[in-house]
């Protein structure tokens, strides 16, 4: 059996930690930061999967496995630490399954010899109450095309969640950061779901902050098309009317918001690349002060 350690059993890491107990071949252990008391993912077609989990609490009583799921919000990264001291060896490669582009920058100090694998996440999924997730459309998962990616993609063979490798991880994990450098800022400043985008000043300041994101991507490498800010406005104003984002959902449950591993992570890129990024580091602003405390909606 091979180990792994699921540390951020949210709505990514619950769908995760579920999906490898199921294949049979892998012992999971979730590390949570209080008990959970098992998992019950809901997926779309009405169906549940019940999964029972050990779970430990405390970084003390684990020790060094051969994967570790890293599925916390970016932003709870550092605070994983202890966890991720105890659990990694020379051995160990961490999958890190959070947004942005900057999954080696953040974790790798955090590993010592370990190896970070950085995963491009495409799982729609929400947990509102601990343990019980909600899950909408197939998971998939996208790992670059090495030695690590490879081995991640058998073992997640049979699990229910469909892992691809590709030879140009850069272009698809900043494919996704140009949608998510839209979608959250704006539904999280302006506190609507999805249809604003069909408000044309709206849908401009969203091209914006997509054709930036795409011109740094571009100078970091990425292949990405001409049209992509109007392919991503499009496809944000077809979507069901009751369709949000995470950082809208978080801003109106007055808990922190992902928006430095995203608009963010694009602002600090374009700097090191020398792209300016207005439209970017002023939805960064916005969404710094909106979140500092006292100053919740
Ligand atoms: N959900 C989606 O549909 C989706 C889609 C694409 C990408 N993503 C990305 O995937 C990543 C995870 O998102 P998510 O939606 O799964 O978040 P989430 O539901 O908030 O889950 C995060 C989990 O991390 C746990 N956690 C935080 N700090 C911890 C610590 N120090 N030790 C142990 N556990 C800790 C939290 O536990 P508590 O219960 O104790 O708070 C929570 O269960 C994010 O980067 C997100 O942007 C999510």
């Amino acid at each position: 059996m091979t180990r792994v350690a699921v540390v951020g059993v949210g709505a990514v890491g619950g769908v995760l930690a579920a999906g490898l107990l199921s294949t049979g071949r892998v012992e999971v252990t979730a590390c949570v930061r209080s008990p959970l008391g098992g998992l019950r993912i809901t997926r779309p077609d009405g169906s549940a999967l019940e999964a029972s989990i050990p779970e430990v609490v405390d970084p003390a009583e684990v020790s060094t496995v051969e994967w570790v799921v890293l599925a916390t919000k970016a932003y709870q990264t550092a605070a994983a630490s202890p966890w991720l001291s105890r659990l990694c060896g020379e051995g160990t490669r961490v999958v890190v399954l959070q947004n942005g582009v900057e999954h080696r920058e953040r974790v790798a100090p955090l590993l010592g010899a370990a190896r970070v694998v950085p995963a491009v996440v495409e799982i729609s999924a929400e947990s509102r109450r601990r343990g019980h997730i909600r899950l909408f459309g197939r998971p998939r998962l996208t790992v670059p095309e090495d030695d690590d990616g490879a081995d991640f993609v058998a073992l997640c063979r049979g699990s229910g969640i469909d892992v691809t490798s590709t030879s140009d991880f850069v272009t698809a994990a900043w494919a996704k950061l140009c949608l998510n450098a839209a979608n959250g800022a704006v539904t999280a400043l302006t506190m609507q779901r999805m249809p604003v985008f069909t408000n044309p000043r709206i849908a401009q300041l969203g091209r914006a902050l997509v054709e930036e994101a795409r011109q740094v991507a571009t100078a970091a490498g990425a292949h990405l098309p001409d049209d992509l800010a109007d392919q991503v406005i499009a496809r944000l104003r077809a979507m069901p009317p009751e369709s949000g984002s995470s950082m809208l959902w978080d801003r109106l449950a007055g808990r922190e918001m992902e928006y430095d591993a995203r608009n963010g992570a694009v602002v600090r890129a374009g700097a090191r690349l020398g792209v300016p990024t207005p439209y970017n580091e002023t939805v960064t602003a916005l969404l710094e002060a909106v979140s500092a405390p006292g100053n919740a909606s």
